[in-house]
């Protein structure tokens, strides 16, 4: 069947429709330029702490859009080699519907979940939700190597032009090689095609593969612990950790049942959960309870508040909830852990919101560490639960050892394994990742959590059960 065909005024409507898009795409730096401009002058103009995370936040935007409009470009012309006599307006509705899409699922609610947010269970949302952070992570990587790859061809060109220059001064009569039209020759120029065509697909596959199978490859993490002011009746003490569980729709219960069971058959002497039990739907908090009150340790389990109890305002009622399956949360409380005479300090202190304004902000976090100061033993070890651990390395208060989350190993994107701090959590400024870290004779540990937030991707930040071992020597 054929389509029907377009009328003169239609026709004229989608031709200059095309214009435009092809202008957008023929101008795009020029674009980006004028809007990092006036985004800069302003960004310098209110210079303080939060400048540098806003100018990321912005520089990231700004990829975005760029990388938007160079995967426009490409797809004009695929549809321009495919489909050049037939009515433009199949794929013109598409890339139309593709933009639209696009821009308006990204530009909403920047970092807290978009259009269509995580806690939205049905399946034609989640595929959207997940379709959208594929393309989204996948276009902005494979982006930003293609650009690499053009300026290293360039750079490539400049260093032959450069030598073929140095040659022809060099011997004036004699002739030099033509590496110029060796670098532009047809063979060339098709090689580096096909390269960047597999170059650019590299990043979409890490991304599905991230989507589809790192997210839930939950790793059971040991780490051995010295602690010098351990007691003798502590020493091999195991504590299992777990963070970021974030039960929604992309963390599912049973997904959740299997980092419970993972942890009981690891035998743990003492559970510990460092906040964040669902992502944005307090309904679910009943259901992450449940799920979570399968935790045995012979020491119990203990847990503090995360960023999105505060901010979707169930703090008291999972706390509740917690309690009435056993599960002690500790807010601005200590407990006493004891074997034999002897005895550890547990401390758990709130998160607070992040979604409330700066200055509220630092007051609760000024607060928070006179009441943190207070539930401190002096002679005895001290193992603070803390969502983010916004004090360590600032003051030395006693706290031998502090168990944290919060960063989901570094925004849950990390290409760690080819160079330490590459990861977005590091590129945001953020000082503490994954893993333990040292100051003075404090210590910390940072947990890469077992769910995910927004983006329903981790690549090269696996879901991590911790089992810490605690030693004297
Ligand atoms: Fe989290």
């Amino acid at each position: 069947m054929t389509s029907p065909s377009l009328s003169k005024p239609q026709t004229a409507k989608v031709g200059s429709f095309l214009r435009f898009l092809r202008r957008v795409v023929a101008h795009w730096r020029a674009i980006v330029l004028l809007l990092i401009l006036p985004s800069v002058v302003f960004l310098e103009a209110r210079f303080d702490e939060f400048a540098r995370f806003d100018l990321i936040l912005l520089a990231l935007l700004l990829i975005f859009i760029a990388s938007q409009i160079f995967w426009l470009g490409r797809l004009i012309e695929l549809g321009e080699r495919f489909i050049p006599r037939r009515p433009r307006r199949v794929w013109l509705a598409i890339i139309a519907a593709w933009s639209i899409f696009v821009f308006l699922y990204s530009y909403s609610e920047w970092g807290h979940g978009h259009v269509i947010r995580p806690d939205d269970y049905r399946p034609q949302s989640m595929l959207i939700h997940a379709a959208f952070w594929w393309w989204f992570v996948g276009s902005i990587a494979a982006f930003l190597l293609v650009s690499a790859f053009g300026a290293a061809d360039r750079a490539a060109r400049a260093a032959w032009w450069v030598y073929r220059k140095g040659r022809t001064t060099i011997h004036r009569h004699t002739a030099a090689p033509d590496a110029e039209s060796t670098l532009l020759s047809p063979g060339r120029r098709r090689f580096l095609e096909q390269t960047a065509v597999l170059v650019s697909a590299t990043p979409f596959v890490a991304t599905g593969y991230g989507l589809l199978y790192e997210r839930q490859n939950v790793e059971v993490v040991r780490q051995r612990v010295r602690l010098a002011r351990l007691p003798k009746a502590f020493e091999g003490f195991r504590i299992a950790q777990l963070s970021d569980i974030h039960l929604g729709p992309f963390t599912t219960a049973d997904y959740i049942r299997r980092c419970v069971a993972i942890t009981n058959g690891s035998q743990p002497d003492l559970i510990a959960l460092t906040g964040d039990y669902v992502c944005w739907d307090p309904e679910a908090q009943g259901e992450a309870v449940r799920v979570l009150a399968g935790l045995r340790a012979p020491h119990g389990v203990f847990g503090c508040m995360g960023n999105h109890e505060a901010d979707i305002g169930i703090e008291d009622s999972i706390t509740r909830l917690f309690a009435a399956q056993g599960i002690r949360m500790l807010r601005q409380e200590r407990a006493s852990i004891r074997r034999g005479d002897e005895m550890l300090n547990l401390i758990g202190i709130d998160h607070g919101g992040d979604v409330a304004p700066d200055a509220e902000q630092q007051v609760e976090g000024d607060r928070r560490l006179q009441q943190l100061k207070a539930l401190i033993m002096p002679d005895t070890v001290n193992i603070l639960l803390i969502h983010y651990p916004h004090a360590f390395g600032d003051h030395e208060l006693g706290i031998d050892l502090t168990l944290a989350g919060d960063i989901h190993g570094g925004g849950q994107l990390s290409l760690d394994f080819i160079h330490p701090g590459l990861n977005l959590g590091s590129l945001m400024g953020v000082p503490y990742i994954r893993g333990l870290y040292k100051n003075g004779g404090e210590q910390l540990y940072m947990n890469r959590g077992i769910g995910i937030t927004g983006l329903p991707i981790r690549f090269g930040a696996r879901p991590e059960i911790t089992m810490l071992e605690l030693d004297r020597t």
